[in-house]
């Protein structure tokens, strides 16, 4: 479907020529009501005409579409916006265009030449934005461009006023992304190319004529229309390209030790490492960013530092395979955001074989069915982006051959229905490495968030063939098992054929390993031919039991859990056998025409039919209780084992309603650790004092606890870095 600004009032700021009023035609064209602003000045800022916005205006016009012209300055943002508001009543879009230059080397920068700069580029922008900003907040909707420049971004000889107000607006919308998300008010910043009267100076006319104001403002529009979720983002565009760019920060080095002042030399003979980009993070939040420091303050305080010790993991010597799992476990995969629409939820739809054929499909394929719904094994779609950029081989400890990895088993557990449409972020942590002999097995824990709500959470476990014998454990508590299915005749069989294409269909959602398409490859891999995608016949499955026992009901779905025992060839057909068991159907799947189980020890876990998705609140009591029980069942398991690691006594009070409730001691110092309720006879390191509900959501992984700690929610008493600890026994150890 074509994108459509029909009913949309946008702003275009200096559109009297150049990219401005390309962007205005544009928006026209597919039905903006526009404001055509430009002051009509030179490219240095003098002079003044209503000629240039009047042009474009008509055109406009003479096209059939509306818009009206304005010729204040950006500087008088307000009344500026006071204009939009007058001719059409809202303004849902602005896009920052505005701009003039005086190049000037840095030593000859008269203060005019800065402050005009700044005035118009930075200053304008934030001018006309205020203004426009609690209009989009009180209709939920906006969208905002800021335009800076490669000359902001890289520097550029003779732009010292130009670069720093560009890159001031990079500033600006970085903010304005954070502050305006909840509302649906997004900002992105681009920095274009384009034959202009600005770029006529510097570049050769062939090139001015070349690169075109047109292959620029495809990319404003789609920024700006609704249906787009990117915010925060920063593009390159021009002559047709566009790239994203992101902050990228080496892992850096600790140059200081405990008790000791640090020292210029200390930084110049580690200059080497923190310059080196091997194993860089991609931080994308203050919060991300600050995180690292206190791991830091943590790692010196403790002597022989905790899992976050940054230069522990770097130097310590990785076994024989490739593989050291304490190395790795616990290393956080950079975080992905996976943006989508419907579109996506009907093409995973159909990849996983739903087909108009069978009438009760439609609400899974057809967005404007009256209960349109993405089906729930779409959210290990969401989640799989934070492995498939191969992040997973860059992770200390895991120095793997990503040719050599199989998927083992896959459990997906979802919080709550998925939306249609929307961004998702997606946390992947390393929550065990296995040593089986022939080959290790990766565990990894994928968190996927709504903004802080938790939606669904993912373990894929990942067979990588001959990165054994290591000499690490063969199991681990964290692994979600295969349960066998019950040794009776199943309840409900269910046959259903692949068609030939449906690994070329599925591959569409995203992974697109051509192990599942190009014939060379797979007989690389030892296969005739592509096999179709483990995930694809999972997602078969899971909607064979949504429609046998929750009546194709999403919100009915909780768990899946598979194993993947052997390959299925695109166009077999697949039969699930299901057995009911309270709410849990377990599940084996085969391929008809062989009878080879290709999906083992699996199951399908259901909400009660009556009962809601929520989890029910304990009537009057704390819902902490249960989370100190596990706590303790934890301890008393591997208490030794904790207190080696943790060596500290955590003091918890719990309020409820502001008065204290319950106080709770987790001591992992004495003997072999334990956990009780009541006040503790010796003295706590920490003591921590937090409300029951807000205590459920940092468990939950819902809030993160230095967010609580800065927010007043999570007071704390005593040896602060140990928290650092305690998420090693929260995080880590108590799934809860
Ligand atoms: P342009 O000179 O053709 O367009 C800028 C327009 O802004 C002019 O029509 C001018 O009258 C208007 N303007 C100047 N001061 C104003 C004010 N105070 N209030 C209202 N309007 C005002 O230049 P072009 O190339 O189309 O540039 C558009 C934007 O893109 C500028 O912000 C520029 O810095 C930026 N940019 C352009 C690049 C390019 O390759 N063309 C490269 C990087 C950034």
């Amino acid at each position: 479907m074509s994108l459509s600004f029909e009913g949309r009032v946008v702003l275009v700021t200096g559109a009297g020529g150049g990219l401005g009023k390309e962007y205005a035609l544009s928006f026209a064209e597919r039905g903006a009501l526009v404001v055509v602003n430009d002051l009509g000045t030179d490219t240095k800022g003098g002079g003044k005409s209503s000629a240039a916005a009047d042009k474009v205006v008509e055109e406009i016009r003479a096209k059939g579409g509306k818009a009206v012209a304005n010729y204040d300055s950006v500087e008088d943002g307000e009344k500026l916006v006071q204009a939009v508001l007058d001719a059409f009543g809202r303004i849902d879009v602005v896009v920052n265009n505005a701009g003039i230059l005086r190049d000037r080397s840095f030593a000859r920068t008269s203060d005019l030449d800065w402050d005009l700069i700044q005035r118009i580029h930075l200053r304008g922008s934030f001018l006309v934005t205020r203004a426009a900003w609690n209009h989009m907040k009180n209709q939920k909707f906006g969208r905002i461009i800021m335009t800076a420049s490669a000359a902001g971004i890289y520097g550029n000889f003779g732009q010292a006023n130009y670069s720093a107000a560009k890159l001031g607006m990079l500033g600006l919308a970085n903010t304005l992304a954070i502050e305006g998300r909840k509302y649906n008010v997004y900002c992105n910043t681009i920095a274009p190319v384009a034959g202009s009267r600005l770029t006529e100076t510097v570049m050769p006319p062939d090139l001015v004529a070349a690169l075109k104001p047109e292959h620029v403002a495809p990319l404003v529009l789609w920024l700006c229309h609704e249906q787009c979720q990117e915010n925060g983002g920063l593009f390159e565009v021009g002559a047709g390209w566009i790239g994203k760019l992101r902050w990228e920060r080496s892992r850096g080095q600790i140059v200081r030790k405990k008790n000791k002042p640090m020292s210029p030399e200390g930084v110049r003979d580690q200059w080497d490492k923190i310059c080196d980009f091997t194993d860089a993070t991609k931080p994308t939040s203050v919060q991300e960013s600050l995180q690292s420091i206190v791991e830091v303050l943590s790692s010196l305080e403790s002597e022989e530092g905790v899992g976050a010790n940054l230069t522990a993991v770097a130097a310590s010597p990785t076994l024989g395979s490739g593989v050291n799992p304490s190395a790795a476990v616990g290393q956080k995969l950079p975080p992905s955001t996976f943006h989508f629409t419907h579109t996506q939820c009907i093409l995973y739809a159909l990849g996983v074989g739903m087909s108009t054929k069978d009438p009760d499909h439609l609400r899974f394929l057809y967005e404007g069915s009256e209960d349109f719904s993405c089906l729930p094994t779409f959210g290990v779609i969401v989640s799989q982006a934070s492995m498939m950029d191969g992040s997973l081989g860059s992770v200390p400890g895991l120095d793997i051959d990503l040719t050599r990895v199989l998927h083992g088993e896959q459990y997906l557990e979802l919080y709550k229905p998925l939306p249609t449409s929307g961004s998702l972020t997606s946390e992947a942590t390393v929550a065990d490495v296995l040593d089986k002999g022939s080959g290790a097995v990766i565990l990894l824990d994928v968190n996927t968030y709504s903004g802080r709500e938790l939606v669904c959470y993912n373990q894929f476990s990942v067979f990588v063939v001959g990165a054994g014998g290591f000499g690490g454990k063969r199991t681990s508590e964290k692994a979600k098992a295969p349960v066998p299915p019950p040794k009776r005749a199943p309840d409900a069989v269910v046959i259903d054929s692949t068609t030939r294409d449906q690994a070329a269909l599925y591959r569409l959602s995203g992974d697109w390993n051509p192990l599942h398409i190009d014939p060379s490859f797979a007989a690389m891999g030892g296969f005739k031919a592509p096999i179709l995608h483990g995930l694809c016949s999972f997602g078969f499955a899971a909607r064979h039991v949504l429609k046998q026992f929750a009546n194709n009901d999403p919100s009915r779905f909780k768990a899946i859990k598979v194993r993947f025992a052997k390959p299925v060839m695109p166009g077999q057909s697949l039969q699930t056998e299901m057995w009911k068991e309270g709410n849990r159907i377990h599940i084996q799947c085969k391929v008809k025409e062989t009878d080879a189980v290709v999906l083992a020890g699996a199951y399908v876990d259901l909400h009660a039919s009556e009962a809601s998705a929520e989890k029910p609140t304990q009537a009057g009591g704390l819902q902490s209780e249960l989370v100190f029980a596990e706590i303790g069942r934890r301890v008393k398991d591997m208490g030794s084992e904790l207190v080696k690691k943790v060596n500290a006594v955590f003091s918890w009070e719990i309020t409820k309603d502001g008065k204290n409730a319950a106080q709770w001691t987790i001591d992992l110092k004495n003997g072999s650790g334990s956990v009780h309720r009541g006040p503790f006879s010796g003295k706590a390191d920490v003591t921590f004092t937090v409300s029951d509900e807000d205590f459920m959501e940092v468990v939950q992984g819902k809030v993160n606890p230095q967010k609580a700690f800065f927010a007043g929610k999570l007071k704390v008493r005593g040896n602060i870095m140990l928290s650092q600890k305690l998420e090693v026994i929260l995080k880590d150890h108590a799934k809860l």
